[in-house]
């Protein structure tokens, strides 16, 4: 399907999402996340598709939600149309690892689009902040509970009543992104690593992923009761009984995804 907002390109087993808004820093408007969510079903739908990438241009992953379409809205409008929630959660229910490719600005629903995915790769220019409150507004799409639970209290809450911004090295320190690239390999380094995801047993990647964000919803013998389930099920898998008997016969595995 051709897309006004967004570039689309499969790469083996990987699913990669460009937003493409260059004229607006690619901020997210409407037509841009409804098209975010329709990319994302036609991926979860494709069984070749193992791993997506999203990612968005040098200057910016995204400079926030579209500030020229949210200024004329009154609260009825934002409050009937659940502004903000109804098209944006969509990343969040991919049961499929995503992978956040940042460089230059993810500011504002930009850094939360970039948290709702599995994990963030950076290029040494990214800069993440969530500066709604000089718009005299909050983060409206998670940014609040999510920075805090990347960053802590103390940091969060710095950014969110100042709007500054931090840098891929202070992001990198402080757990938001899990490493940081030169920009010219941001790329190239995004796609190893979703390649990597990508080779394992995908059923397999989809309970990880699972498990580990149970991490967040629950307490800690709840969540290692939820891991213990998951992973005595993957004993009925082909997978694990393909992946063990690999290592016994020193071979590499031949995951069949089921
Ligand atoms: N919405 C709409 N348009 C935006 C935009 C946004 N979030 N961010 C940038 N643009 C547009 C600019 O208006 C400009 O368009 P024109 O050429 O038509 O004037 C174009 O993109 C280029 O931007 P700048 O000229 O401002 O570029 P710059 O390099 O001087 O500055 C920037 C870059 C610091 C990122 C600056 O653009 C900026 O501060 N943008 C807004 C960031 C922001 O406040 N984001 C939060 C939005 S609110 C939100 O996201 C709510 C939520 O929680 C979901």
């Amino acid at each position: 399907m051709a897309y006004q907002n967004l570039l689309v390109e499969k790469k083996g087993a990987v699913g990669v999402i460009t937003l493409n808004r260059p004229d607006a820093l690619n901020a997210l408007n409407k037509a841009l996340m409804d098209e975010m969510t329709l990319a994302l079903d036609d991926y979860e739908a494709d069984d070749d598709i193992h791993c997506i990438v999203i990612t968005g241009s040098a200057k910016a992953f995204a400079a926030g939600a579209d500030i020229k379409e949210m200024q004329p809205k009154s609260y009825m409008d934002v409050y009937k149309e659940d502004f903000i929630t109804a098209n944006w959660e969509r990343a969040t229910r991919c049961r499929k690892p995503v992978i956040a490719a940042v460089a230059g600005y993810a500011l504002g629903g930009g850094c939360e689009l970039a948290m709702m995915c599995d994990f963030i790769i950076a290029a040494d220019t990214a800069k993440f902040g969530q500066p709604e409150i000089k718009l005299g507004v909050m983060p409206g799409a998670g940014g609040s509970q999510r920075l805090t639970r990347f960053v802590g209290k103390s940091k969060a809450m710095e950014m969110c009543l100042t709007g500054r911004m931090m840098d891929a090295a202070e992001a990198e320190r402080s757990g938001l992104v899990s490493r940081v690239v030169p920009a010219g390999e941001l790329m190239d380094e995004v796609l190893k690593v979703a390649q990597t995801v990508a080779d394992m047993s995908l059923p397999i990647a989809m309970m990880t992923k699972e498990s580990v964000n149970r991490a967040y919803e629950t307490t800690l013998s709840e969540g290692v009761r939820f891991e213990r389930r998951l992973f005595h099920s993957m004993f009925a898998t082909e997978d694990q009984t393909e992946g063990m008997a690999a290592f016994v016969e020193k071979r590499q595995p031949q995951f069949r995804h089921r």
